[in-house]
């Protein structure tokens, strides 16, 4: 799987390298935890390599969000969508239904971009404009399926309910259908704000399980601040259970040895989460005992 950095300082290693390329990612948090600036963050990491990008709003117009990218430090957008590197989608005040079955992909089928990042902020007013849910799960895996055939997608959406905790119902949908879901969230406490996010899925990738604390920098954007212990392969668990294993060879089928085999060689700490191997390792071989 190839992995596209995220232009997230500090989030590439939460995510196994990065986002998986074609994926669909949805950024999901309370107005003003930064999904936007990290939704042009996203995008200013792949124009600086060269690559291409399209933002799709479908809210706010085009030059608030310039405007707004310019205030978080990106002084020279213009330049970008000037060379037509970057360029912009208003969907705002759009029949959505509309944009999405016919313009969007009019649009793809003549995008000649490449290794494009694709911005859609935020997905919300593509939920609220349709009441059924199996229209906005159509609505929503069409707008996914024709933007991830341009390249690798961002999506942002607002939550609402008991904000902070991903009960509202307009979220079920977008993290269904999404490779990856990043929970963006603050808490408050007195005098500041202390941001936190987690990753809740990412297909494909050992991704990390623990809230980070982030922090937005005028500039820079959205910067993840460090854990102090770096994830270590196992060492001393691995030979000691591999030995363990061989012992019991004859009572497994060779192909399910070779499999349970090749998996405990291969786990690290993060893996297991706390949880004893040789534990999860009776597990197995007790599930085998009987031959069925
Ligand atoms: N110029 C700036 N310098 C520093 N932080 C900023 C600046 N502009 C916005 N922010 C921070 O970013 C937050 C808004 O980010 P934004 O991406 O618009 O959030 P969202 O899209 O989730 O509503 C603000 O609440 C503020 O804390
Ligand atoms: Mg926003």
């Amino acid at each position: 799987m190839r992995k596209i950095k995220t232009g997230v300082y500090g989030l590439n290693p939460l995510l196994d390298g990065g986002f998986n390329e074609n994926s669909i990612t949805v950024l999901i948090g309370t107005s003003g935890t930064g999904k936007t600036t990290m939704g042009t963050q996203f995008i200013r990491r792949g124009l600086e390599v060269g690559n291409d990008a399209v933002f799709v709003s479908l809210d706010e117009n085009q030059e608030q969000i310039i405007r707004e990218a310019i205030a978080m430090g990106w002084t020279n957008i213009h330049k970008y969508i000037e060379n037509k590197k970057l360029v912009f989608i208003d969907a705002s005040g759009k029949k959505f239904s509309d944009f999405i079955m016919e313009e969007l992909p009019d649009f793809v089928e003549r995008w000649h971009g490449v290794k494009s990042r694709i911005v859609i902020d935020p997905l919300t007013p593509v939920i609220w404009a349709v009441d059924d849910k199996y229209q906005q799960r159509e609505l929503l895996s069409i707008l996914m399926k024709e933007t991830r055939k341009v390249g690798t997608v961002v999506c942002t959406l607002e939550e609402h309910g008991t904000a902070g905790r991903l009960t509202g119902k307009e979220t079920v949908i977008p993290m269904y259908l999404a490779d990856c879901v990043i929970h963006l969230k603050y808490i408050r406490k007195v005098g500041r704000i202390v941001r936190n996010l987690e990753v809740i899925k990412c297909r494909s990738s050992r991704h990390s399980s623990l809230s980070h604390e982030y922090r937005i920098i005028r500039g820079l954007g959205l910067v993840v601040k460090r854990l102090r212990i770096a994830r270590k392969k196992t060492k001393t668990i691995s030979p000691k259970l591999t030995t363990e294993l061989k012992k019991r060879r004859d009572m497994l089928p060779r192909e399910v040895y070779i499999r349970i085999h090749e998996a405990f060689s291969g786990l690290e700490d993060d893996d297991v989460k706390g949880a004893d191997p040789a534990e999860i390792l009776m597990n197995v071989l007790e599930d085998y005992s009987e031959i069925d």
